[in-house]
């Protein structure tokens, strides 16, 4: 390399370490086909659906231009599904011979989707201008002819639910020849992309009815509720941007996308309940949340129980989801049922981990790694950062540091503990890295604009990127993962993929060419939101081959798309320690969640700057109820593990980290509902309380489960926080039993020792109360059952046991229990269905301890059935382990086996 390259680099490197600088990053004034989309006015569009008839068991129809006879109609496709799901796809007609294929997103859609078509058998005619098809019941998809407008209708109340194109904005740039005099080169700052194939964006309005907001579209740092982008009464802002970038100190508050897309809507109302809108297009997405009333200007006076919404998209086709709910809860099994439920985690991925960028040897390894032994804090999994690399060249060690990574790894799985390591899309171009050699020779790599193998910046230096858009090339990936190719890995060693939006540090916008070249001649302007999720899929299914089928892979990825939600958890990226991040990662962390990545988590402490440990410490009792659970620092930052702080703070870290291991049944059985439902593991509120309107906007508290309601401290010193306790039964202190009112705010005392957290009444919480080292080591440990009342002195709750880690689950290997209490009794009831090969999860395991909370005074025994066995019930400790915990109605020693049906009737 000469000196100026160097120098160039270096500065580079520099740059992007330092801060985010905005000026990097495009406007939508500053992007055309934004711009161009934003300044269209309502109504504009002039398109009229003709021909409409049914084939292959769905509406089709021609959409033609009104105002340009020469403009080539569309191609429109309306398809039902089970699930009051309803499909929608306008492309260019192939018949016409467009230049090109316009690019739909494969191995999004799960291969079984198809086969839930419901095929159409008729179309009812309605008054000459529209046709409806039957959607569910009492449901039915309305496309009216002139002008075009697709909406869902309630039959009985005649009322909309969905509505697309009401505001005659859509529009869809056709793909054109060039002929001479045509500039379509775009410029940003140093960079021209030379778009081959102009304009071809697309853009149209969503409307969501009986709806007060909307949520969704991740990924930024902002409030829950969407603001209203534009309209009346709002500063015009940025529209809401859906671009995965690599955005260094990325701000708390801002419309800015962040590393991942998922163009998913959900909207909620009072009335109404939630209704859902998918887009899937990889392309760069522009979204503007209209204001009520923001088109007076054209004589539109709209409702305010219905928000508006306009999509622009660089490039791609409509290919739209529309889900109808009623309830939150529908909307994600509507939305999971097209992308996927979440993979099921193996166990010990949901416990604690420790991450730093870097641990910087075998001996810092082993340091850190006896430490929380030494003070009995319990961890999982320790991470290691691009360093532990022979040069960012990935699956390699460095040899001086880490000489020895199996012993390494032996010796925290001798613990039950796991370690992961990193593995970036970049590859390190260097003619003796066998990775990068074999990559070139088979022409694995994405192609520049000309047609050669790409070339960027990343860690490594000059790098290029595996395209693992082609089946094949993730296939060769995967294979990079068995133990024979990753030299140095075990059976405990599982990845983390970053850097994949993918991140080039020379790249315009700091990311890959619009116009390079992947698989089959995509352009990576087509692809861009979706790269990174192809590259955590092959690294899945890498895992998934080395474990031979049997071993649950676990990835971390920063980049995600619609659907990663099957191939493992996702972290909010470079965040920074400040109360500000602290508050935005429950925003965050939750709109991941209701867009199916339901494990997800921020970096606990922030990554960038110091922590003073009141932060920290508030820092980990916030994050210890995050569904994915990882302390992690930038290299530049003072060491913060959990004992760098003095005794006392150490203390109150360790009793974060207690309730999060504390509360693990409890969890497992939440992420393994959101596999099977796609309801996520922490919801809004209004997830659990659809019809109060004062949960709608609270992203300060949120539910794990719909058990539990916890709320965090974002501010230094708090001595009081506001909390609002939805619902009309009342809630129980989780430390201390102290029962309160259901639908009220309260203004509580809080102290350093923890946040606020309470139980519901009427559910029962499932805990393992003996800390070990990790989570596997308490996989046989016998369960505590607490069970909070309802004034009608009932609860109920849920069990979820497997083997933590294999696929023997899907065959009946599992146990899954409800718990019901009423009438003074307690019973265990089975909810595993039969399986076929009768396969079951022998535990052994027992409940050891039953907690009342709410229970009226005075009952002495309780007689267990079928054993006939009279048991004491005494006053016992709410926390085993915690000095001063207060004493509660107690069944101690009831030893019913967890996987067998039981009775214990309060005598
Ligand atoms: C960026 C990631 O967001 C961060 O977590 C990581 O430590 C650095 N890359 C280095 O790998």
């Amino acid at each position: 390399m000469n000196q100026t390259l160097r120098f160039t680099v270096l500065l580079l490197l520099c740059s992007h370490v330092l801060s985010w600088r905005k000026e990097e990053f495009r406007t939508c004034h500053q992007t055309p086909f934004c711009n161009r989309a934003r300044s269209r006015a309502p109504s504009s569009s002039s398109l009229a659906a003709t021909d409409v008839t049914i084939s292959d068991g769905a509406l089709t129809a021609k959409l033609i231009s009104k105002s340009d006879p020469q403009t080539k109609p569309l191609i429109l496709t309306l398809s039902v599904h089970q699930n009051a799901i309803l499909r929608l796809l306008i492309d260019e007609d192939p018949s016409l011979s467009p230049p090109k294929q316009r690019f739909h997103v494969p191995d999004v859609v799960v291969p079984e989707f198809p086969s839930t078509k419901l095929w159409l058998q008729r179309i009812s005619s309605e008054n000459g201008p529209s046709s409806s098809v039957y959607l569910s019941e009492g449901l039915s998809a309305v496309l009216r002819h002139d002008p075009f407008e697709l909406f869902v209708r309630d039959d009985s109340s005649g009322d909309r639910v969905l509505s697309f194109n009401s505001h005659g904005l859509f529009d869809f740039e056709q793909l054109k020849q060039k002929s001479e005099g045509d500039d379509w080169e775009e410029r940003f700052r140093s960079h021209t992309d030379t778009r081959p194939y102009g304009p071809q964006s697309i853009s149209f309005d969503v409307s969501f009815y009986g709806a007060q907001y909307v949520y969704g579209i991740p990924e930024r740092a902002t409030s829950l509720a969407l603001k209203p982008t534009r309209g009346p009464n709002v500063d015009e802002s940025e529209p809401y941007r859906l671009f995965n970038l690599d955005v260094f100190e990325y701000i708390h508050d801002s419309p800015f996308g962040l590393y991942g897309s998922i163009p998913f809507m959900i909207s909620h109302g009072k009335t109404r309940g939630s209704s859902g809108f998918f887009w899937l297009n990889s392309a760069e997405m522009q979204i503007d949340v209209l204001a009520p009333g923001w088109d007076a200007e054209s004589g539109i006076s709209l409702p305010s129980n219905r928000v508006d919404t306009f999509w622009m998209s660089e490039a791609g086709v409509v290919d739209a989801f529309f889900f109808v709910g009623p309830q939150p809860k529908d909307v994600l099994r509507q939305y999971t049922v097209v992308t996927g439920t979440p993979a099921m985690p193996q166990l010990f991925s949901i416990a604690y981990h420790q991450c730093r960028w870097n641990y910087r040897d075998e001996e810092d390894v082993e340091h850190v790694d006896s430490k929380f032994d030494e003070l009995d804090i319990p961890y999982d999994v320790l991470w290691l950062d691009i360093e532990h690399t022979d040069g960012k060249r990935y699956f390699t060690w460095d040899k001086v540091l880490f000489p020895h990574p199996e012993e390494m790894q032996r010796k925290l799985s001798a613990k039950g503990r796991h370690m992961v390591t990193i593995v970036d899309p970049h590859i390190k171009r260097d003619e003796n890295f066998h990775l990068h050699k074999e990559a070139s020779q088979k022409g694995y790599y994405v192609k520049d604009a000309s047609g050669n193998t790409f070339d960027g910046w990343c860690w490594p230096g000059s790098s290029s990127y595996p395209d693992t858009l082609n089946p094949e090339i993730r296939s060769w990936w995967a294979e990079k993962f068995s133990y024979q190719n990753y030299v140095g890995s075990t059976p405990s060693l599982y990845i983390w993929n970053d850097m994949n939006e993918p991140s080039v540090f020379n790249g315009p916008e700091v990311t890959m060419p619009r116009d390079a070249l992947h698989y089959g001649g995509v352009e990576h302007r087509e692809l861009h939101n979706a790269y990174g999720y192809y590259f955590h899929m092959a690294t899945a299914d890498g895992l998934l081959k080395r474990g031979e089928g049997n071993d649950r892979p676990f990835v971390l990825t920063r980049a995600v798309f619609a659907g990663s939600q099957r191939y493992g958890a996702v972290w909010t990226g470079d965040n920074t320690a400040d109360w500000d991040h602290l508050r935005v990662s429950i925003p965050m962390v939750l709109t991941l969640g209701l867009t199916g990545m339901s494990f997800s988590g921020a970096d606990v402490g922030g990554f960038f700057g110091n922590p003073e440990p009141e932060l920290l410490v508030r820092w980990y009792q916030l994050g210890a109820y995050y569904p994915f659970f990882r302390a992690h620092a930038h290299h530049d930052t003072k060491r913060r593990e959990p004992w760098m702080f003095g005794e006392r703070n150490t203390e109150l870290i360790k009793d974060a980290v207690h309730v999060r291991y504390a509360l693990l049944p409890y969890f497992y059985t939440l992420f393994r509902e959101a596999n099977t439902t796609g309801v996520p593991v922490v919801r809004p509120l209004w997830m659990e309380f659809p019809s109060d309107e004062d949960t709608f906007t609270n992203d300060e508290a949120f539910m794990v489960g719909n058990s539990l309601l916890v709320q965090g401290i974002y501010t230094e010193r708090a001595k009081h926080a506001s909390v609002y306790l939805p619902g009309k039964q009342s809630w129980y202190d989780l430390r201390t039993g102290t029962v309160y009112k259901g639908g009220v705010t309260h203004k509580l005392e809080v102290t350093e020792e923890n946040i606020p957290a309470f139980q519901r009444a009427g559910t029962i919480l499932t805990r393992k109360d003996r800390f070990r080292r990790s989570s596997t080591q308490m996989k046989n440990d016998p369960f505590t059952l607490v069970i909070a009342l309802n004034s009608s002195q009932e609860a109920e709750g849920e069990l979820y046991i497997d083997d933590g880690s294999s696929f023997s689950f899907l065959k009946g290997a599992y146990i899954h229990r409800r718990f019901v209490f009423k009438n003074g009794k307690l019973i265990s009831l089975n909810l595993a269905t039969a399986s076929a090969s009768n396969v079951r999860y022998p535990s052994e395991a027992v409940i050891e301890r039953i907690i009342l909370l709410g229970h009226a005074p005075g009952s002495k025994n309780a007689l267990i059935e079928p054993s006939n066995q009279k048991i004491d019930i005494e006053l016992g400790p709410l926390w085993v382990q915690r000095a001063r915990a207060p004493a509660v109605m107690t069944i101690r020693k009831p030893n019913v086996h967890v996987a067998e049906d039981w009775s214990i009737q309060i005598l």
